[in-house]
């Protein structure tokens, strides 16, 4: 692999990416990009693939970029500067394009190291970590913690998904809850059990201590 492109995009990213406070920071990404290589290791996949496009999976999310456009733009240049292959290039964009949740409902990912970033990036919202990336989320949204008048919503088109409000709880169920049976690989599917049992005890506890069971 070249060394010297990831840590240039590594530093790239990281200037980018200072100040983001969303959920979407420099350590999400350089969380999921220890595990989408340690991922790769065992189901196989090109390393130089699965690196960059983690690296630079966040970078045209509508949440931190104004123009999804833009973005891509920005990135397609990054790539270029790099001297990345056209065909590789052309891959890892359609990667950072398709993996996002955006409500759900979008269509499976198609290549190996397409899966591995979006296992990996989904892995991420689970575990002790996403419960901490959701309730920072709700914070910087200005969301309640927990609303029980706001029926879960099961299916919402992408803008519902990001403009009506919800709650941090109410995310668990929108969409963190429903991420261990959409994991595409088999290491991932592992990885997903204990971060997701850990969601389940961390709701039970909640509500045991707000005095209502769902
Ligand atoms: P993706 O990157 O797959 O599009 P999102 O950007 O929507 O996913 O979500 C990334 C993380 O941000 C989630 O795992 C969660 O922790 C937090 N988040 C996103 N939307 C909400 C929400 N409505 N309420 C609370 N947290 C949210
Ligand atoms: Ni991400």
């Amino acid at each position: 692999m070249n060394n010297k492109i990831i840590s240039d995009t590594e530093a790239w990213v990281m200037a980018q990416l200072k100040h983001e406070s969303s959920g979407h920071d420099w350590e999400h990404i350089r969380r999921v990009t220890r595990q989408a290589q340690e991922i790769a290791e065992i189901e196989g996949g090109n390393m130089l693939i699965v690196t960059l496009a983690s690296l630079l999976h966040d970078l045209i999310d509508d949440k931190v970029v104004a123009d999804e456009n833009e973005g891509i733009q920005q990135v397609t240049n990054w790539l270029k500067k790099m001297d990345i292959d056209e065909s590789e290039l052309q891959h890892i964009l359609t990667i950072i394009k398709t993996i996002s949740y955006k409500g759900g409902g979008q269509k499976p990912v198609e290549s190996l190291e397409a899966q591995i970033v979006q296992d990996a990036d989904r892995l991420d919202a689970l575990g002790a970590i996403g419960v901490a990336r959701t309730f920072m989320y709700a914070g910087n949204k200005g969301h309640q913690m927990y609303n029980p008048e706001f029926a879960h919503r099961e299916t919402m088109t992408v803008d519902e998904y990001r403009k009506i409000p919800s709650s941090a709880v109410g995310h668990f169920y929108e969409k963190l809850l429903k991420l261990k049976d959409l994991m595409n690989t088999k290491e991932a599917k592992k990885r997903a059990e204990k971060r997701h049992h850990f969601l389940e005890e961390f709701l039970q506890q909640f509500f045991h201590e707000w005095g209502e069971r769902p």
